[in-house]
């Protein structure tokens, strides 16, 4: 046997030793990259996973590579070496005269003159990329490949068998049991170390909710004299579905309006980066609504200020029926609530319609809700058939938005005909995942509402009005 053949079986056995201990996941990945960059002589490796819609690659696992080249930005995968992508090996042999280098700069940079990537692969389909980091110009040899094939299955089988990986709808199947899209790769494999356990609980909330994240994923340039930069600034997450970078200013208030300034200035200097700031009061708020953190045992002591009116409502609940039945003239649509805040709204709202409507209810498990379940998931589905049909989503509110992008994916997948929604209530200030919505009743206040399907904590709901809550002193300061 060759030297290299001996360096290769060993560090194969040293793999396997770590996949077969007791390790984190994270911990094994990082153990894999770390020994196949050390067996091939390269500066270090990569495992790169693709994000749920299967247009990014996120890397999940590094070795050798420094901080500012992993957080140099998100691959896209169809242009950074997209031959991976379609199940092939791809190989630089040059980094400078590649076309298919994304970051080519950063990769000058950082020194890397030569890649060799491989796709990973569970159950034949393609879930990520593997790919090793050279020093030096160099072809990459046949037995070279072969090896870190081997470790992309390895990395495969630590993947499988975590979880971590949503298995893909079956393709036989005709009626999948949510997007596919959305169910690539789920985070928590990601060896992250939070700075705050605020950070840990909210990258919590957007698993369940299935939202790809990235932990502080890059650093933006603010300020610089001449060459050199003089302020950098790190959001702490970035959601690539939603293509939204995240700051939270829950950890010290203090620095809130420093952070404040870094947004403005980020949003000036990269007009085209969304970046969304979220207060402690936002935060607690959200947490909240699930029944956790400091506001969830607030207690109320009865409805504050009216809001809207039972006139008011019905007489908007009628023009937005109006509207409805004037844009599906002819047809006979199929109206869908989720259960069960929008009671009262699909009540009135059927009635008010010109056109033939099917009704039908879905419910579904929310964060914290106990039921053992770490993802959103459907409780109830439909009993329609949504396939071909126009369908139009009626809710009560939308606040964050995180259940009505769930759910209309869900819906998405069974290919209605058309899919619109109609909101009573919007919360826009609050909202985290730009949704559309066809139809709004009303722009409301960052506050917690109650009354016609509303509740809070299962009281209120049969009022005939939409109220504020009152609460110890101060008014809607709830969960919402
Ligand atoms: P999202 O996923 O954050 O958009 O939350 C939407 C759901 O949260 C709604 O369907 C409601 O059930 C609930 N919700 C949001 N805001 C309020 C509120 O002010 N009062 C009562 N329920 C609310
Ligand atoms: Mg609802």
């Amino acid at each position: 046997m060759g030297r290299q053949a001996i360096v290769f079986s060993k560090s194969l056995g040293e793999i396997a030793g770590a996949l077969n201990s007791s390790l984190t996941v994270a911990e094994k990945l990082d153990c894999l990259v770390q020994v196949a960059s050390r067996a091939l002589g390269v500066r270090g490796c990569s495992l790169m996973l693709l994000d749920a819609k299967r247009k990014k690659l996120i890397h999940v696992a590094t070795h050798g590579l420094s901080d500012r080249y992993v957080r140099a930005g998100v691959v896209e995968a169809d242009k950074s070496l997209p031959e991976i992508m379609e199940g092939k090996t791809a190989a630089v042999t040059d980094t400078e005269s590649d076309p298919r280098i994304q970051f080519g700069e950063m990769a000058r940079r950082e020194h890397i003159a030569s890649i060799l990537g491989v796709p990973v692969m569970c159950r034949g389909r393609i879930v990520g990329s593997l790919r090793a980091y050279n020093r030096i110009r160099r072809e990459f040899t046949s037995a070279e490949e072969e090896y870190l094939i081997t470790v992309a299955n390895l990395a495969a089988t630590v993947l499988e068998s975590s979880g971590t990986l949503v298995s893909a709808e079956g393709s036989g199947s005709t009626e999948p049991k949510s997007a596919p899209h959305r169910r690539a790769v789920r985070s928590p494999v990601r060896a992250v170390s939070f700075a705050h356990p605020s950070e840990e609980d909210f990258a919590r909330l957007l698993d369940f909710y299935q939202i790809e994240w990235v932990y502080e994923p890059r650093s933006f340039m603010l300020e610089w004299e001449g060459d050199k930069v003089t302020e950098m600034f790190t959001p702490d997450f970035y959601l690539p579905g939603l293509d939204l970078y995240i700051e939270m200013t829950t950890l010290k208030p203090g620095l809130t309006s420093q952070k404040n300034r870094k947004v403005r200035r980020l949003r000036e200097l990269y007009p085209d980066t969304k970046i969304k700031l979220l207060a402690r009061r936002d935060y607690d708020r959200l947490l909240a609504k699930y029944g956790h953190g400091p506001l969830a045992g607030a207690k109320t002591e009865g409805v504050g200020r009216i809001l809207f009116s039972a006139d008011q409502i019905q007489m908007r609940v009628r023009q937005l029926a109006k509207e409805i039945s004037r844009d599906y003239e002819g047809r006979r649509i199929l109206l869908v609530g989720v259960l069960r805040g929008m009671l009262c709204f699909m009540a009135d709202l059927m009635r008010y319609l010109e056109v033939p409507a099917d009704v039908d209810f879905m419910a579904i498990s929310y964060y914290g809700s106990g039921d053992g379940g770490e993802a959103v998931h459907i409780t109830k589905d439909l009993d329609v058939k949504p396939n071909g049909r126009d369908v139009v989503l009626v809710e009560d509110i939308v606040d964050t938005g995180m259940t009505l992008s769930f759910v209309l994916a869900h819906l998405e997948a069974r290919h209605p005909a058309t899919l619109a929604v109609c909101t009573l209530l919007d919360k826009k200030v609050r909202r985290l995942t730009d949704v559309p919505l066809a139809y709004v009743g009303f722009e409301v206040p960052d506050e917690f509402l109650v009354g016609y399907g509303l509740d809070y904590r299962e009281e209120y709901r049969n009022l005939p009005f939409i109220a504020l809550i009152r609460q110890q002193g101060r008014q809607g300061d709830i969960g919402g």
